[in-house]
């Protein structure tokens, strides 16, 4: 998969045709959407409008789109990858990862204010129809996404036919997941960065909390670099680490900026001091699924978490 890709997630609609455009115009070729982010139909849109123009066409574009938590079962997973080829408009994508590890579903909520889990349904079984829809043509590979490293592991040794090409985990220079790339590495399993760059948008971000593209260390070695923004900074480390990431913007100047990417390197002491960054800060826990047995991160919440309810205003596209 390209490096770079453009992330979706939160670009509203309005907007997110536009953003595409400006990244395809702007030497991306990798797209990272998922149902879940309610706007897979303007991609659709901006894509045919790009391929009526002629300077593209579908096979110089890798898309990525995701499982739905709700639709683990066997019998809902093309169903669900259905929904997401319509809208986009296209026969195929490239990589089609399950979203989550953890089955639930958003509504409705559950009595006590819960969300609804499935417990009887596993991803290994989901796997195996993943399976299918790579030699029903309508996907070119399978990964996973926000699984640890024994659900992959998990997941590697239950694969029938196709092993999980891509892990799209949270990775950002303040949560680092060395043993999980290492792990990755070693089992030939393409690791991709999602909140790139710290997910500055985040819908739960708190007051206080660090801001990645703050860091005086960044700026420091961005502007040892001929002025490198502290975004193109980070950008660089995740390529030179080995790993893909797909940083979300919808502002052009910025999306632009951040794929002029390949014209510097960092040092091996600039390396160093990004690498001393990492602090074990993850945003997305998405603590409301914490009660399913195959939640993802429980080894990182707080001791004693009392499971919160799901947010009664949330609205399916609003998490991920
Ligand atoms: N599998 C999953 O569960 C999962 C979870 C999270 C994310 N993802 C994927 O990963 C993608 C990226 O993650 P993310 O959206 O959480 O966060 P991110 O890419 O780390 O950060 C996005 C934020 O950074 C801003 N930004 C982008 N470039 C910038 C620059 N050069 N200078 C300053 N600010 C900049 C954006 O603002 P503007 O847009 O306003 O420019 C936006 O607020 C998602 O969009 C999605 O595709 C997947």
């Amino acid at each position: 998969m390209p490096v770079i890709g453009l992330g979706t997630w939160k670009s509203p609609l309005g907007k997110t045709g536009a953003a595409v455009k400006v990244a395809l115009e702007s030497g991306y070729r990798c797209l990272d959407t998922a149902n879940d982010y309610a706007n897979e139909a303007e991609i659709g849109e901006a894509l045919q409008d790009v391929f009526a123009k002629g300077d593209l066409k579908r096979s110089d574009i890798f898309i990525q789109s995701k499982l739905w938590n709700s639709n683990h079962r066997p019998e809902h997973v093309r169903a669900d990858l259905e929904a997401t080829l319509r809208d986009l408009q296209t026969d195929y994508v490239d990589s089609f990862v399950i979203h989550w590890p953890q089955v639930c579903t958003m509504f409705p909520i559950e009595a006590d204010g819960k969300y609804s889990s499935d417990n009887e349904s596993h991803y290994v079984d989901t796997w195996h129809a993943m399976e299918e829809l790579v030699d029903a043509g309508l996907v070119r590979t399978i990964g996973l996404s926000n699984f640890n490293r024994r659900q992959v592991a998990e997941v590697q040794a239950a694969a029938r036919k196709y092993q999980p090409t891509i892990l799209q985990n949270e990775c950002h220079p303040y949560l680092q997941n060395k043993d999980l790339i290492d792990f990755c590495q070693r089992t030939g399993v393409q690791f991709q960065s999602y909140s790139p760059l710290g997910s500055y948008d985040r819908p739960w971000a708190q007051p206080g909390e660090p801001e990645l593209l703050e860091d005086p260390r960044l700026k420091e070695i961005g502007a040892r670099h001929g002025n490198k923004t502290t975004a193109q900074v980070v950008l660089r480390w995740h390529i030179q680490r080995g790993t893909a990431a797909c940083p979300k913007s919808v502002t052009p100047a910025r999306i632009e900026s951040n794929f002029q990417v390949f014209d510097f390197e960092l040092t091996p002491e600039d390396m160093a001091v990004l690498s001393d960054m990492n602090m074990g800060w993850r945003h997305l826990l998405w603590d409301a699924t914490a009660m399913h047995p195959d939640y993802p991160f429980k080894d990182d919440l707080p001791h004693d978490h009392v499971v919160p309810d799901a947010p009664m205003n949330t609205s399916h596209s609003s998490r991920n």
